[in-house]
């Protein structure tokens, strides 16, 4: 059995230690607000690899930069009007744009694009990591590529915990969906390449101008292919089968192999073994919040089968289906 790193909880002391191994060239464990990252110095062709390589990523797929703040992003990039308004409403947040770089952020940072995903975080102990060190962070989610997405540190532990010396556990985090995506490379035709926390609507009005979305078609332009748009990604081993509400109530009871995954909790009458919910509420953050811990967990456990509600197609639950779609895609 192969050691498995330690995890860090968040002391100044901590922070310290993990900024020294980004300082000399490790890459490290990192809570944000959507996901849990993989970090490492966004300028050094050398880490860049590294994080391509402990995620098993093809060097294809550009990874995100991560700043302090809004003007550190801007040494590296081409700036527009659109950027400003943007970071200006949701920065630091769950939002990552996509806009011309400059020289200095390395080409496989970015697979060869002359445009480079940029985010400023706002989980506090990303930022007083960031704020620690004279670098951005390069950070993709950390699971094994293909894989769900982390939202706790132990899931970081359990699936790359043997090729990393250190993750920094920030506790759950608050999303539990990776940063909407919006392309803005020509600031007069914005378009959304991934759905996320920060809806169309919001990014629309911010801008006061329809923003497309192109979650569906960037897979096609093989420039601006993102992973996110692959169309099998965020993957359990169990199989994922999508289905209504009806669909649920009515389908095959569930059983040692299947699970059923209601939105939100049954009446009692309907409560059986194998039977999980994602929230108490029926409230969409708090559905977003528990989906890949409550996938991971079932995972474990061993079903084989997934059966799973779809969200209604409104604000997050469109970032929900997006990526209950990937896990159910074969
Ligand atoms: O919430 C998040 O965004 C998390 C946390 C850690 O910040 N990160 C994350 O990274 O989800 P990752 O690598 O798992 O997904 C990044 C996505 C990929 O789909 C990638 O293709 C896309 O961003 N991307 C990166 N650079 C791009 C570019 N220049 N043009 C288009 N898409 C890009
Ligand atoms: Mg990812």
């Amino acid at each position: 059995m192969p050691k498995l790193c330690n995890l860090y909880s968040p002391t100044a002391a901590n922070i310290k230690l993990c900024a020294n191994l980004l300082r000399g060239g490790d890459v490290v464990g990192v809570p944000t607000e959507t996901v849990y990252g993989l970090a490492g110095n966004a300028l050094s062709h050398d880490c860049a690899h590294k994080i391509f390589n402990v995620k098993g990523r093809p060097l294809i797929d550009p990874l995100i930069v991560h700043f302090a703040d809004t003007a550190a992003a801007k040494i590296h990039i081409v700036n527009n009007d659109a950027i400003d308004k943007l970071a200006a409403v949701f920065w630091p947040g769950p939002l990552t744009m996509v806009v011309g770089k400059r020289a200095s952020i390395p080409d496989l940072i970015t697979a060869g694009l002359p445009s480079v995903a940029i985010r400023v975080p706002q989980h506090p102990v990303f930022r007083k990591l960031l704020q620690q060190v004279d670098f951005p962070l390069a950070a993709p989610s950390a699971n094994p590529f293909g894989y769900v997405s982390p939202t706790l540190a132990s899931h970081v532990q359990r699936t790359l915990g043997n090729k990393i010396k250190a993750i920094l556990d920030g506790g759950p985090c608050n999303f539990g969906l990776e940063s909407t995506i919006v392309d803005l490379r020509d600031p007069a035709r914005p378009a959304i390449l991934r759905h996320g926390p920060i809806t169309q609507e919001q990014l629309s009005q911010a801008l006061d101008q329809l923003v497309a979305d192109h979650s569906f078609t960037a897979g096609e332009n093989q420039a601006q292919s993102a992973p996110g748009q692959l169309s099998k990604h965020y993957s359990p081993n169990a199989q994922v089968q999508l289905l209504s509400a009806e669909e649920i109530k009515t389908t095959t009871p569930p059983d040692s192999h299947c699970a059923h995954i209601w939105l939100s909790k049954p009446c009692s009458q309907d409560i059986t073994p194998h039977i999980y919910w994602l929230s108490e509420s029926s409230a969409l953050d708090e559905i977003a919040h528990n989906l890949f811990e409550l996938i991971q967990r079932l995972d474990q456990q061993g079903y084989s089968t997934l059966k799973i509600e779809f969200a209604p197609e409104i604000g997050i639950g469109q970032a929900i289906n997006d990526r209950l779609r990937r896990a159910a895609a074969k």
